[in-house]
């Protein structure tokens, strides 16, 4: 079942619980929160008190992706909430493995991720055996509403194919311009779990579920 993950980037933040409970029914969604510092990324969006505030307003799982220079102290600060999913950037460590494995003691998934112009080479073997998912950006992190990189597409098919020579389960995310002309594409390529932000936000509110469905749909021709 392929999953997607709104992205809350592109809500309404003036009315985010509001949004948030529209999705609550959706069956097989994770609701992406994009963290970012302003540093890593030069954009700033959710701060712990409200990340705090949505996992105490929605049953649905949620999947932090962080854009942070460190992402250890989200695990410290952070780990008592029900977060399904912690993902962070490679491009920030040189101890990858050491922090999954911290990550792991709190949260059920554990995710990776390469920005465009990281090659799937900079993560290595024993990361690959560990991690749950691995989030490859379709757009340059740090804002919502940019064209999909289908450069991309290459990185998902190389790291599809070595998923399965090596007989691993971690999941392919797709992050960045991810609609309805590109959805097929990235599920094509081997994406399980697509984020989508302005694809089903910024479409009518009532439309959100149907919107996902399509996207979730979309590859099956
Ligand atoms: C970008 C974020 C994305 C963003 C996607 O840095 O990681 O999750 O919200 O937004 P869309 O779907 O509008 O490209
Ligand atoms: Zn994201």
């Amino acid at each position: 079942m392929t999953i997607i993950s709104p992205s809350l980037l592109a809500c309404n933040f003036m009315q985010l619980e509001l949004e948030i409970k529209e999705l609550e029914e959706v069956q097989n969604i994770w609701l992406h929160l994009d963290i970012m510092d302003g540093h890593f990324v030069p954009n700033l969006t959710f701060g712990h008190e409200i990340i705090k505030g949505i996992a105490h307003t929605t049953k649905q799982k949620l999947d932090a992706h962080f854009m942070v220079t460190n992402p250890e102290f989200y695990i410290d600060t952070l780990k008592d909430l029900s977060l399904h999913n912690f993902t962070f950037h490679c491009e920030v460590t040189h101890a990858p493995l050491e922090l999954i494995k911290k990550a792991k003691k709190y949260f059920p998934s554990v995710g990776i991720s390469l920005k465009p112009a990281t090659p799937i080479e900079a993560i290595d073997e024993e990361v690959w055996n560990t991690v749950d998912l691995v989030l490859i950006m379709s757009v340059e992190p740090g804002f919502g509403g940019q064209k999909f990189m289908h450069h991309s597409l290459e990185k998902v098919k190389q790291l599809a194919h070595f998923r399965e020579q090596k007989g691993l389960s971690f999941s392919i995310q797709m992050d960045g311009g991810i609609n309805l002309e590109t959805a097929p594409m990235a599920l094509e390529a081997g994406a399980d779990n697509l984020v989508a932000g302005s694809a089903v936000f910024k479409s009518p509110r009532d439309q959100w579920s149907k919107r996902i469905e399509e996207l979730r749909s979309s590859g099956v021709s």
